[in-house]
């Protein structure tokens, strides 16, 4: 059994032993990994300052992480577990742990750096919801932004989250929808059209594809895209939207599966209707485009 909990300085000694022999059989970095280096002392100063999380599985220590605090994402560092622990899902214990903590906290998310030297770290993150947002050399930026979720009562709700997002929308923005049928996601593009400020009305798109409504004041064109009918990836190139992608906000139905490749920064939204007809919205931020924009307050 296999337990998670958060940890101060007064198990300094404890996380410390875990990072020095976990980090201690890894390939050898250039620049090296600075995990060696902490002490008695630094880790102490890291828990005083964020807090961390230690693993212990059958009373002994066996994984940890340090947190930071990073303005609107919580930073996790020095995630070890011990050589004789691997493979038994305490690192994804961990990370799910953080998520929980970076929730409880308020923060939007989390952001870490992984070194590109170590593709399976890299992929493990991924496998968690992290992003590349940025790089340093081998060092690579990883972000996760927390889901937000939003229920749903009434259409009006459903186009007042809409016209919440199109308000913090500019061009260059791409947001794929999913959900199915009757789930919502044309009376959500309604309300983003309204929020966005274009030409309506915008209707569904199933007979065009693709329609374009032009702004009404200076700001980016809406492109309505329904990807019902297509068949792949390659019948979405085909409709050239990479052209209009930086001068547009692009919304994709039944984009999931299809539009990912348009871009890498992107909105991912589910509508989602359930057996007793509560409807909800599932909104995941992509990408260093959202690390600052505030997306919880859509309901
Ligand atoms: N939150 C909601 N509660 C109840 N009905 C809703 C809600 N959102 C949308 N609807 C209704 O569901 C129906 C289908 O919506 P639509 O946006 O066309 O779905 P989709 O484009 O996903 O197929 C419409 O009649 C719409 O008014
Ligand atoms: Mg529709």
């Amino acid at each position: 059994m296999t337990e998670i909990g958060e940890v101060g300085a007064e198990r300094a000694d404890e996380v410390l032993a875990v990072i020095h022999a976990s980090f201690a059989d890894r390939p050898a970095l250039d620049p090296p990994a600075t995990a060696l280096d902490e002490t008695s002392r630094s880790v102490a100063d890291a828990l005083t300052a964020g807090g961390g999380l230690l693993a212990v599985h059958d009373g002994e220590p066996v994984g940890t992480l340090l947190f930071a605090d990073h303005g609107p994402l919580l930073g996790v560092r020095r995630v070890g577990v011990l050589p004789a622990a691997r493979r038994h899902g305490v690192a994804s214990l961990l990370a799910e742990r953080a998520e929980a903590v970076a929730r409880e906290r308020g923060y939007r998310g989390l952001v870490l750096e992984a070194r590109a030297e170590l593709p399976r770290t890299v992929a493990f993150w991924e496998g968690h919801g992290y992003v590349q947002v940025g790089r340093d050399g081998p060092k690579l930026r990883m972000e996760r932004l927390l889901p937000v979720t939003v229920t749903l009562p009434k259409p009006e709700d459903t186009q007042a989250a809409g016209r919440r997002l199109g308000a913090l929308l500019r061009a260059g923005d791409l947001v794929i929808l999913s959900g199915d049928l009757g789930a919502g996601k044309t009376t959500f593009t309604q309300g983003l059209g309204d929020g966005l400020g274009v030409r309506g009305p915008v209707t569904s798109p199933t007979f065009v594809i693709a329609r374009v409504h032009p702004s009404l004041n200076d700001g980016p064109a809406l492109v309505h895209v329904d990807a019902y009918r297509l068949g792949d990836a390659a019948e979405l190139d085909d409709l050239d939207l990479d052209t209009d992608l930086d001068l547009a906000v692009t919304v994709v139905e039944w984009g999931s599966g299809l539009a990912e490749s348009l871009a890498g920064d992107r909105l991912e939204i589910v509508l989602h209707r359930a057996a007793d007809d509560v409807r909800t919205l599932r909104l995941t931020a992509l990408g260093a485009r959202w690390t600052d924009t505030d997306l919880s307050r859509l309901g």
